[in-house]
């Protein structure tokens, strides 16, 4: 099944955090790597994936730059973000009009491969409601308790990555959900679970790396570097790791 055959599937990109932890003096949406900024990457890798628009979330104070940055881009709109990341996303869940599916992208993984994206989509369209791509654990994991620490199983573990697909008008009543009730949740699929919705796990990618230190900085610039060249990791098409 081509992603074209599916109908639209609308996406979010919520991009309206501060990044403070990146040390910029531009909101971390705004940091150009192989000179464009993480906002157009992730949008961009949204579209090639199969979304047919994206609504970027955009912090108050530089609505008008992200407005710039996609002038002329009739699949793209630009609203306004809240306080915490849900509040960002209901701001854009508001924006998307009547589209059946919609993915939640975080613009923090500007490198997020086509495949990853179409994994999600193609999991909506057979079905599922709540999906989320995952990689599995490379560290060994510890849990600090009250007496120290204890080794997990990390074969038992995944690390939880974005875009996540849902069908909208779920992910509209877990998100109304979660703000009654003021729980707060760091991703979309546990708002959805907040409900009692199961959540699908599909393969995810390394590539899809989220920059949120000076250090993943250096690596994206040379992702993006070999992206240019077609010599390194980050073509489409190829194994994850
Ligand atoms: O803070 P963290 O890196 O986990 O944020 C994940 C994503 O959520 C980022 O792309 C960030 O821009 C976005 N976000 C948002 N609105 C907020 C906080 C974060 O759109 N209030």
């Amino acid at each position: 099944m081509s992603t074209h055959d599916i109908e639209p599937v609308a996406a979010i990109v919520v991009a309206a955090g501060s990044g403070s932890r990146l040390g910029a003096d531009v909101p971390k949406a705004l940091v150009a790597i192989g000179g464009v900024p993480l906002v157009v990457l992730a949008a961009d890798a949204l579209l090639t994936g199969g979304a047919s628009r994206v609504v970027v979330v955009a912090p108050a104070a530089q609505r008008d730059d992200f407005l710039r940055l996609f002038a002329g881009r009739d699949e793209v709109r630009v609203v306004v973000g809240g306080a915490q990341r849900q509040d960002s996303v209901r701001q854009g869940l508001e924006a998307i009009g009547d589209a059946r599916f919609v993915l939640v992208h975080d613009a923090a993984r500007p490198f997020v491969p086509a495949r990853v994206v179409r994994r999600v989509v193609e999991a909506l369209a057979a079905g599922a409601r709540s999906v989320v791509p995952v990689v599995p654990v490379v560290d060994s994991v510890r849990a600090i308790t009250d007496f120290g620490s204890a080794v997990i199983d990390r074969s038992t573990l995944r690390a939880v990555q974005t875009p996540q697909g849902f069908d909208a008008e779920l992910l509209r009543r877990a998100h109304a959900h979660v703000a009654e009730q003021g729980l707060a949740v760091t991703d979309d699929a546990s708002a959805c679970e907040a409900l009692g919705e199961a959540t699908v796990l599909v393969e995810g990618s390394r590539e899809s790396l989220k920059i949120t230190e000076p250090f993943d900085l250096v690596v994206a610039e040379s992702l993006a570097a070999a992206r240019q060249t077609d010599s390194g990791p980050a073509g489409d098409g190829r194994a994850d790791a």
